[in-house]
């Protein structure tokens, strides 16, 4: 079977599509990748190159040896992705170390793999971890509401995580540990993905502030779902703030107790203070 009727190659674009549409991938802006199962390398390997050179991805992932990861390419644009995913995405190999990829399939008419690929795999070795191998999908999107935000919240997890659950009662259902704020830093390097790995190890959103949000998950659609509903929840927060910012009413303190009892859910104790 080629690689572009593989399964989950054609839900990877379809992901990178319905990001397109909600607005959130203007130009080159966002990034996607996914972790395969040894299944899926199985089935791609007699379509794969094998003579490609290795390069530096300017970060170490040992715990990431050996694995294959599906990833957009530097300065390729989403909503190219469905009409040409040949030429958009890769597919990558991490040598023995950890320290060095290479690229199988994919970027047809030449280019890298994007350039928060440290960011990525940083988030994905975390991830690997703490969810006992499950987390496949990270995705960073540019979208609009979330960022907006941080131009006039203070930046912190405290914050955010509080003023984004009230905003919708499927908030603390869908991200009951939080989200995390990455303050301003320069984007593209190790040392950002750093920080937003760290974040990774309790959360499974973290913001950049005045760029964008990262979002790990299992598969596809739940964290999309995870961007979509955050989004969704800082677009409530601007058009509140934009109406003169006062609330009359809203999900307090005990309603959020409630809540985390009526659906079986913990919500952190240090995000369930008095205001
Ligand atoms: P890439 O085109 O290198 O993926 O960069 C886009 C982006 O959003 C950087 O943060
Ligand atoms: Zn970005």
């Amino acid at each position: 079977m080629r690689i572009l009727e593989q399964r989950f190659v054609q839900n990877f674009v379809k992901m990178a599509d319905d990001g397109f549409q909600q607005g959130w991938h203007e130009r080159n802006g966002g990034n996607l990748s996914y972790r395969l199962t040894r299944h899926q390398v199985e089935a791609v390997s007699d379509r794969l190159l094998d003579h490609a050179e290795w390069h530096d991805i300017g970060a170490a992932v040992p715990d990431l040896a050996g694995e294959f990861f599906l990833v957009t390419g530097t300065g390729k644009y989403f909503r190219n992705i469905i009409v040409d995913p040949e030429a958009c995405i890769a597919l990558i190999e991490i040598d023995d170390k950890g320290e060095k990829y290479r690229i199988r399939w994919g970027l047809a008419d030449g280019g890298l793999p994007t350039s928060e690929l440290p960011t990525h795999l940083l988030n994905h070795e975390v991830k690997k971890r703490v969810s006992g191998g499950k987390h496949r999908v990270i995705y960073h999107a540019h979208c609009t509401n979330v960022i907006a935000l941080t131009y006039v919240m203070p930046l912190t997890d405290l914050v955010f995580t509080r003023e984004l659950w009230e905003m919708a009662t499927e908030c603390p259902v869908v991200f009951p540990e939080g989200v995390g704020v990455v303050p301003w830093m320069v984007p593209g390097g190790r040392e950002i993905g750093v920080a937003t790995s760290k974040l990774m190890e309790e959360y499974n959103a973290v913001i950049w502030a005045h760029h964008g949000m990262f979002c790990s998950g299992e598969d596809f659609d739940s964290t999309f779902g995870l961007m979509h509903t955050i989004e969704k929840s800082a677009e409530i927060l601007v058009k509140v703030k934009s109406m003169g910012g006062e609330k009359m009413q809203t999900i307090g303190t005990d309603d959020l107790r409630a809540l985390a009892k009526g659906f079986n859910i913990t919500l952190p104790e240090k995000f369930l203070y008095e205001k």
